[in-house]
């Protein structure tokens, strides 16, 4: 395991609630010691999409639920403060309408006690069509983690949370590494659409594959920088499957939903024997 990323098994971005509604079912010790990543976090309360947000299709989700986050002050004075309670390894993503607003979060989340790290969400399956700052060039999106690193502390890590976009995920991954990610989060709901057309993104093992295609391929290209994977993962052989590939830690998301003990499963599964001690 990377000294940066904490892990192996974290949750997912937007898929462990406030962290209150997981800790029930996350194991004896409840949240402690689990590296939390918070759903995104913007600078003002983000209502999130009206309407229906999730279908269930074969194998997974297809949801678009925009974001839906209570803003950085709301997040600071309640959520926060629980989670560090809690004893969470508390990971921020951290979402933003322009690139001033993820350098703005990144600067008041350094001061807030308890921030382990920060999670940059440029990989949103459709930033366009969600009011966020446009990062399908990766240019873009290493000037997002550029931003975000200037204002945090060098020595808790800034991962770049990248979408599983096959033909670029390798360009992106070198572009926010060398921009300053201490690693990178690979990958996101892969962008798909409800049965009426609507935009959504698909998510749990049914996107795995894809997921797994990008993992395999920044793990080879750029063996110096640590990989998370997301995607798909829901027990210990998927997970496995990733680390084998290359990832140094995995997220789960979709799985919690179905299952809220599947953190605390994956967690005793993947903890190092004492003969690998
Ligand atoms: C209901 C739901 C909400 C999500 N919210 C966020 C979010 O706030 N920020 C983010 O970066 N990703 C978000 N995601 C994407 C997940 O963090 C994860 O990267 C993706 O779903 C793929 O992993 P999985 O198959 O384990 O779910 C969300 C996914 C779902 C299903």
């Amino acid at each position: 395991m990377s000294a940066v990323v904490p892990g192996p098994v974290m949750t997912a971005a937007g898929c462990g609630g406030t962290g209150r509604e997981l800790a029930p079912f996350a194991g004896p010790d409840g949240l402690a010691g689990l590296a939390f990543v918070t759903r995104s976090i913007t600078l003002d309360p983000r209502a999130g999409t009206p309407g229906r947000r999730i279908a269930e299709v074969p194998g997974g989700l297809v949801n678009a639920v925009g974001l839906p986050n209570p803003g950085l002050e709301h997040f600071l004075a309640t959520e926060l403060p629980w989670l560090v309670r809690a004893g969470a390894e508390v990971i921020v993503s951290v979402a933003g309408a322009t690139m001033g607003e993820y350098a703005d979060l990144a600067r008041r989340l350094a001061l807030a006690p308890g921030v382990a790290g920060l999670e940059v969400n440029v990989g949103s399956p459709d930033d366009a069509g969600n009011g966020l700052f446009e990062t399908r060039e990766p240019f873009h999106a290493a000037s997002v983690v550029a931003a975000v690193r200037r204002e945090f502390p060098a020595d808790r890590p800034v991962l770049a949370k990248l979408r599983p976009d096959v033909s670029r995920v390798v360009e992106g991954a070198r572009a926010c590494h060398e921009a300053g990610a201490s690693a990178v989060v690979v990958g996101n709901a892969v962008p798909a659409a409800f049965a009426d057309g609507r935009p959504g993104g698909l998510s749990g093992p049914a996107a795995a594959a894809v997921a797994l295609r990008c993992v395999v391929a920044v793990a080879r290209s750029l063996p110096a920088v640590p990989v998370v994977a997301s995607g798909g993962v829901h027990d210990v052989r998927s997970a496995r499957t990733y680390l084998a590939a290359g990832a140094v830690a995995v997220q789960v998301g979709t799985a919690l939903l179905h299952d809220p003990t599947t953190v605390a499963r994956l967690r005793a599964d993947l903890a190092p024997s004492r003969e690998d001690a």
